[in-house]
């Protein structure tokens, strides 16, 4: 699908490159234990905490498979007037991604908590508010995008559906003239007409297109196209890579085999390397194969793993 030559060229270019993340910032927390015993409270197992960490997740991980990848990150979106707000500016920094944030005191931090024991996640805790932004936020979130817009060259919407991506926000965004690649929320689709491009799984693909699970994939992503006016289209499809719409045609990119241990992030892996890919000059088919070695590796990994420019380039074959 891709030359390890036309690869390797394109990647040269990454550190050139500006792109701007837009969306619902997200803290992971991780509560790493042993389990011994049931609980005598409560049938339910007690893990005794051993380990605890952090990471940047939501659209904060997509920035940061952008930053890890030597791109130029610029990340917009709101926080909480809390500790993980601060944890979070602080996280930015040490992985080199330029912050855009508005402090929100009307809503915490979103934050994610797993706890995993042997290996294997026994629960997770959400603290977050879905509401969107009011209207004061929006407008401030706007202004301090506006102060860098100039120097970016794709614009990356991360919706998780937690209130930043609003109907004003998206104007804004399609009005820059910049590209902007959606990794969309389904219950959102209102607000993706005329993008440049999106990333939905299959499943998100037909909650996109308000149609029935039967239809073949071709179908489906010509009819999503049209209902959105949008003239490039790519559906991940797990274990069975990608569907890429583009240019009146589709191609299938096979997912690189490998052992499947966290599917978490693979989309985030995605939209990250294309973006990086397109902004330097990379082919739809070119940047969509890059994306497809990259997520085959992050699903391989335990927990939202990035890949750096050298581990990218040895996932492709020499011809
Ligand atoms: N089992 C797998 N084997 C190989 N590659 C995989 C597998 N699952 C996912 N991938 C890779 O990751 C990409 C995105 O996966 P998927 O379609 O599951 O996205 P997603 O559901 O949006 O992921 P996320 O959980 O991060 O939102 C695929 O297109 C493929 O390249
Ligand atoms: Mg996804």
């Amino acid at each position: 699908m891709i030359a390890k030559t036309t690869a390797q060229k394109i990647l040269s270019k990454f550190p050139q490159t500006n792109i701007l993340v837009v969306g619902d910032l997200i803290l992971d927390k991780y509560l790493w234990g042993e389990v011994e015993r049931i609980s005598p409270e409560a049938p339910v197992p007690i893990v005794d905490v051993k380990k605890e960490t952090v990471n940047l997740g939501g659209a904060c991980n997509v920035a940061w498979n952008i930053s890890a990848l030597d791109g130029n990150a610029f990340i917009a979106g709101v926080i909480g007037d809390d500790e993980n707000g601060k944890i979070l500016e602080q996280l930015l920094k040490e992985k080199n991604i330029n912050p855009i944030l508005v402090k929100d005191t009307s809503r915490p931090t979103t934050e994610k908590t797993r706890i995993i024991a042997v290996s294997q996640q026994l629960m997770r805790i959400d603290r977050e508010n879905r509401d969107n932004l009011d209207s004061k936020i929006e407008e401030n979130l706007i202004e301090k995008i506006k102060e860098i817009i100039e120097k970016i060259d794709i614009i990356v919407v991360s919706d998780y559906g937690k209130g930043v991506i609003t109907e004003k926000i998206m104007n804004f965004l399609k009005n820059t003239g910049k590209p902007v690649f959606v990794d969309p929320k389904p219950s959102n689709v209102h607000l993706y007409e005329e993008i440049t491009i999106m990333t939905p799984n299959k499943k998100e693909a037909f909650e996109l297109a308000g149609l029935p699970r039967n239809m073949e994939i071709e179908e489906l992503g010509k009819y999503l196209m049209k209902k959105l006016k949008m003239k490039q289209l790519l559906i991940t499809l797990g274990a069975e890579g990608m569907a890429l719409f583009e240019n009146g045609k589709i191609t299938k990119i096979p997912a690189k085999a490998r052992k499947v241990f966290d599917v978490t992030g693979a989309g985030d892996t995605v939209i990250s390397v294309l973006a990086l890919a397109r902004a330097s000059g990379g082919t739809w088919e070119e940047s969509a194969s890059l994306a497809n070695y990259a997520a085959g590796y992050v699903v391989g990994e335990i927990g939202t793993a990035v890949v750096d420019r050298d581990l990218l380039l040895s996932l492709i074959p020499e011809n």
